[in-house]
């Protein structure tokens, strides 16, 4: 059974695989209003969230599925002094998939080992937020074609931001990417970070605190909300929470082409008029969230997606008979004969077995 607790959980190609079907979905929604039918996604989300949990939700309905769960811990049996560990048991009778976004960080980990269903990280503490990973890598990809050669700025809080680590990792599979680190010293990207991701996949990165300064390199903008609720001193909230504010003045000498990305919610690090510039992309971002929700849910439930039915390797007929004497289907007379379409341009099938072509006759 596979979850996602971690961004790395997927390979590359997956994540290729869910970002064409994330835009066929966008494409043809059509095709996908009945692949979960009968199917419930279980939404345990023990900390505030708008997007996310209701993306999920969305999701899950557009795909013709249902949905139950709870949108805060006091709600739950966790109030009561439940673990999360029986939480996510008793979850695994009632639903088939779980989306979880808990405070402590290797919640939703602990939940994939009991629940006994796939489990999908939503967000645990300032850890790791997997899914805001999947719609910042689709809205990059759609807005720059790749992701190799970019130069990247992340700023605001990279210490508590967990959707910064995510989108590191995910960056680290791919070549000459350049990290701009851009926040106060206090807010830095966590050790781990530097240590176990960036060095050893020999990414360049660069780590400062003006945001003026690295505006001119950036192809990718990634803004983030200083984390209020991870502060341990509120004092130091306050000195730190007005950091970086973006405007129409900050972005003269930035790129024309620069992609401006945020996570949402936006407190006051980016100011409305941005929103009308066409390097905006944030919302459009929480937009196609939706749709990788979407195809990750199909993955997940091992639901194939249209584009995989419909790709040509896998459609395979079974109404020809293969003509090849030295096929073995000539000697094993049990064996199915099948063919499969393997150039759907000419329309050409061949033997699964010999490889043999039909023949039109
Ligand atoms: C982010 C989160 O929850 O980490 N929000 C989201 O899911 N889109 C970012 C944030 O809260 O600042």
């Amino acid at each position: 059974m596979k979850h996602l607790i971690d961004i790395r959980d997927l390979s590359v190609e997956e994540l290729n695989s869910l970002m064409d079907t994330a835009i066929d979905i966008k494409n043809n929604p059509h095709k996908y209003a009945d692949k979960c039918r009968g199917k419930k996604l279980a939404t345990l989300f023990f900390e505030p969230s708008t997007r996310t949990r209701l993306s999920f939700e969305a999701a899950m309905y557009e795909l013709g599925g249902n949905v139950l769960g709870f949108s805060e811990a006091a709600s739950s049996s966790s109030a009561k002094g439940e673990s999360v560990s029986d939480t996510a048991r008793i979850i695994g009778c009632y639903a088939d998939i779980i989306a979880m976004r808990h405070p402590k960080e290797g919640a939703p980990l602990v939940a994939s080992m009991k629940a006994g269903i796939p489990v999908i990280n939503a967000g645990d503490g300032g850890h790791n937020h997997p899914t805001q990973t999947l719609a910042d890598l689709l809205t990059i990809k759609i807005k720059k074609g790749d992701f190799d050669n970019l130069t990247v700025g992340l700023c605001g809080d990279l210490k508590y931001g967990r959707t910064v680590h995510s989108l590191i990792a995910a960056l680290s599979r791919y070549s000459n990417i350049k990290l701009v680190l851009i926040s106060p010293e206090e807010l830095k990207v966590p050790w781990y970070v530097i240590k176990d991701v960036i060095v050893p996949n020999n990414m360049t990165y660069v780590e400062t605190k003006s945001l003026e300064d690295a505006m001119s390199e950036l192809d990718i903008l990634y803004m983030t909300r200083i984390q209020r609720e991870r502060f341990e001193e509120k004092e130091e909230y306050e000195r730190l929470k007005d950091s970086y504010v973006l405007n129409l003045s900050k972005l003269k000498n930035a790129k024309d082409d620069l992609c401006i990305l945020h996570p949402l919610p936006r407190v006051n690090e980016i100011s409305v008029d941005v929103d009308l510039d066409k390097r905006a992309c944030y919302f459009e971002q929480a937009l196609n969230g939706k749709y990788m929700r979407m195809a990750l849910i199909l993955k997940l439930l091992d639901i194939k997606s249209q584009t995989e039915e419909t790709s040509v390797s896998e459609k395979i007929v079974d109404s020809i008979v293969c003509q090849n004497p030295r096929c073995i289907t000539s000697i094993e007379q049990e064996l199915p004969h099948r063919f499969k379409l393997t150039d759907a341009v000419s329309n050409t099938y061949r033997c699964i077995y010999c490889e043999a072509k039909a023949k039109n006759d």
